[in-house]
């Protein structure tokens, strides 16, 4: 319930750079620029030898598992990808052996994730956990894992998990480059851009109030679209999820490229968009796609980086700081977060007790 007053997201969410910092404690090496992730149990031969990495997880931490698969490959360039493991086992999956499993949830209990995990562990396969709850059933199911510190999270919408999740895959990702070709430049680069991640989580939770004004104009809404690329877009389905987890209304995340394939034909003045436009290689692209939205009427709120120029387009903007591009979704979901929750509050809605949802779903 409620801490002084206050709904118990919005307590967690004011945790995340407190948590974020512990779950980084002790893994930075700066002298080598790598991580160390001694959970894992894997030496630099075994680490060496994964040809791909396949995340399962449910909901957020699927979503965040896709974020974490954009990090293993632009960081270790082993192909990646994420599935949810809620729907894997019906698919009498092949496990292949030089595959390694990451299996992520927070309270380690879900019991679509905890199949999963023995599926590939019956069939041979090596599974590791991003676990926030210690000795939960999922961490002991897997060969060896992470823990992410997070700390208790008891609001059905997760938050500080969800970051530190994303943290477990920068580690990895990191762990995973530097035995292989991640030069010492990169790997010193990332290692200062996880260091100053919970100070720039604080500065993106400053903004709440602008936040707070953008959210309220997007309540009104019946249905709005969420809309990002590449590393952007797992950040648009968290944050049409947490929308319509606690707002109630329909928000759907679509990759900013299929936008011109299909739902561009619903964007009108009644549905608003919701745009990730980090500063990176695509940021052009993403502003045309823009231009199309406002073109037909689209209420836009973007959220970027300073200096991303707009051009003409009529938008209200949220400025998040800058770091490593890689690193960007962490602090591009913060704002999402946010978004959602006052979205709830203007509506009215107890954001602790979302209807139909459970924290865990511990039965099949
Ligand atoms: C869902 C919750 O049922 O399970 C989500 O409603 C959560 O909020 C998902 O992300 C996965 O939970 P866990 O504990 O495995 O991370």
């Amino acid at each position: 319930g409620p801490v002084d007053g206050r709904p118990r997201m919005y307590t967690e969410m004011l945790e995340q750079p407190a948590s974020v910092e512990r779950a980084l404690r002790g893994r930075l090496d700066e002298r080598f620029a790598t991580a160390h992730l001694g959970g894992l149990d894997m030496d630099a031969r075994e680490l060496r030898a994964v040809r791909r990495v396949k995340i399962l997880g449910c909901g957020s931490a699927y979503y965040v598992g896709q974020m974490g698969a954009s990090l293993v490959e632009e960081l270790a360039r082993i192909p990646a990808d994420a599935e949810a493991a809620s729907e894997f086992r019906y698919r009498d999956p092949v496990i292949e052996p030089d595959t390694l499993y990451v299996a992520v949830s927070q309270s380690g209990e879900t019991i679509d994730t905890l199949l999963a995990v023995q599926e590939i562990r019956r069939k041979g396969g090596r599974v590791i956990g991003l676990v926030n709850v210690v000795g939960s059933a999922i961490a002991r199911a897997c060969d060896g894992g992470i823990y992410l510190h997070a700390g208790p999270e008891i609001a059905v919408a997760s938050t500080k998990a969800l970051t530190t999740m994303f943290v477990g895959f920068a580690l990895l990702a990191l762990q995973l480059g530097r035995v292989r070709d991640l030069s010492v430049a990169d790997g010193r680069r990332l290692v200062a851009g996880l260091q100053s991640l919970p100070a720039q989580i604080e500065q993106v939770l400053g903004d709440e109030e602008r936040i707070a004004r953008a959210a309220a104009s997007l309540a009104t809404a019946e249905s709005l679209f969420f809309v990002g690329r590449v590393r952007g877009y797992p950040v648009a389905r968290e944050g049409a999820q947490k929308f319509k987890e606690i707002s109630y209304r329909h928000a759907e995340a679509y990759q900013m490229s299929e936008l011109k394939h299909g739902p561009l034909a619903l964007v009108s003045p009644e549905v608003p968009t919701v745009a990730l436009v980090p500063d990176d290689e695509l940021t052009d692209r993403n502003v045309a796609a823009l231009h199309e939205i406002d073109a037909r009427g689209g209420p836009l709120v973007v959220v970027t980086h300073a200096g991303v120029d707009l051009g003409e387009l009529r938008a209200e903007r949220i400025d998040v700081p800058r770091n490593e591009r890689e690193l960007d979704p962490l602090l591009l979901t913060v704002p999402l977060q946010l978004l959602a929750y006052h979205a709830a509050l203007t509506l009215g809605h107890d954001v602790d007790k979302p209807r139909n949802l459970a924290k865990s779903v511990t039965v099949e």
